[in-house]
């Protein structure tokens, strides 16, 4: 039993032994996270829509933050009930013994995610659970913890799946994409964890060359070097929420930290061009500032003069959307973008994410496989051509 006053047996400490955990990802990276998390160590692991359920201990969570290249978000739930309407929510929100899981003196925030046909706003939501901690506070103490949304001690959250609400405490604070080496952008990034995603998806040997034709701020490139070179997205951020936890194993963390990683006995060739000057000065300082910047090459080349390397690799691009370039431009470079692959890439695997579905028709090459996959709200298809010598062109 918790102490009414006392974090005791609240927070997790090295001693517990395996609890349950939850890690967010985007839509159709499901599968890639459940295999990154069985590889950390995770138990009993269970997929559900942009999530992955599963068992660990202490060190399972602070790896699968620092370690997990496609998690966005990881939670230990604490508490969950039903409710319909906001005094319900107020009223089971109200149940759970505050002061175990906000420390006194400690700053909290909660932040609300909802699917549910019974509530509108998730910003409501997370103000009446917030409502509830507070009153409590106030009943119990006579004082109540100050909310602060930018860096609070404890971060909790809320999500309510139709009338199933579930609480749990945030370990991660600040979403994992934000890796902490991208201090710039393009003008329409992809988001790191989407980009892992892609090339963890690709099935990259993580030993033959690597191209993103049109590269942006680097963000592909940059995440294909990461993994190649077995560095944790971890390593570049400043903080997790868990570090604020009452518990924090310190030394434990630090041995993960500076766990010795394998390098790879070839380095493979990551290449990643475009013809826009100005994105590549980004891309080179995001390398820069990850410390791959000798390990990744930028190049200055439209797509369709690029000299690939010899020996064929993969090539995963995202181009420009629909919604930035013209319908009938779309279509006209996607053809052209098929031409290309065709006459210069003999020997390479070529994945596009786009979604613009209509433009990729376009492309005229047969495609291997398609995977649906959410660049934020918009939906993509990750399409896969391999290009033989000779791959003939559809009419
Ligand atoms: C959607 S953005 C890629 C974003 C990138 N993945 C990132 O994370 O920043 C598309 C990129 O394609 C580049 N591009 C468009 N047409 C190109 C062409 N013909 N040759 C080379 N680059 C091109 C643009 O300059 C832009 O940087």
């Amino acid at each position: 039993m918790v102490n009414k006053n006392s974090t005791e047996g609240f927070f997790p400490s090295a001693g517990n032994g395996n609890f349950e955990i939850i890690a967010k990802t985007f839509r159709g990276l499901e599968d890639v996270l459940a295999d990154e998390i069985k590889g950390i160590g995770g138990r009993s692991v269970r997929k559900g829509t942009r999530v992955v359920m599963f068992r660990g201990n202490l060190e399972t969570l602070y790896r699968v933050n620092f370690q997990a290249r496609t998690a966005l978000r990881v939670l230990k739930p604490f508490a969950s009930f039903t409710a319909r309407n906001e005094d319900e929510l107020y009223r089971e929100a109200g149940r759970t013994d505050w002061p175990a899981v906000i420390p006194s003196g400690n700053t909290f925030a909660i932040d609300g995610t909802l699917a549910s046909r019974w509530f509108n706003h998730s910003k409501y939501i997370a103000l009446r659970v917030k409502d509830a901690i507070v009153d409590q506070f106030r009943d119990r103490t006579g004082k109540r913890p100050d909310v602060d949304t930018d860096d609070p001690d404890i971060r909790i959250n809320l999500h309510i799946s139709d009338d199933r609400c579930n609480l749990s405490l945030d370990s991660s604070g600040e979403s994992l994409h934000k890796r902490g080496y991208r201090t710039g952008t393009g003008p329409a990034p992809i988001n790191e964890v989407l980009a892992a995603g892609l090339v963890l998806l690709s099935g990259w040997d993580r030993k033959s060359n690597f191209i993103d034709p049109m590269c942006g701020s680097g963000t592909i490139p940059i995440e294909a070097a990461m993994i190649a070179w077995n560095i944790p997205p971890g390593v570049y951020r400043k903080k997790f929420a868990f570090e604020k936890w009452p518990g924090f194993d310190r030394e434990l963390f630090e041995n993960i930290y500076n766990e010795d990683r394998a390098e790879p006995e070839v380095p493979p060739v990551i290449i990643g061009s475009d013809y826009s000057a100005a994105s590549l000065g980004i891309a080179r300082d995001n390398a820069r500032n990850a410390f791959l910047g000798r390990k990744t090459i930028f190049r200055i080349s439209a797509f369709e003069d690029i000299e690939p390397p010899a020996g064929g690799g993969v090539i995963i691009t995202n181009p420009p959307y629909g919604e930035r370039i013209r319908q009938e431009n779309a279509k006209a470079f996607h053809m052209v973008i098929g031409d290309t692959l065709k006459k210069r890439f003999a020997g390479y695997e070529a994945w596009i994410l786009s979604s613009n579905l209509e433009a990729l028709r376009h492309v005229g090459l047969r495609p291997e496989r398609r995977i649906v996959l959410f660049n934020g709200p918009l939906e993509c298809r990750f399409v896969k051509y391999s290009l033989y010598e000779g791959s003939k062109k559809q009419k």
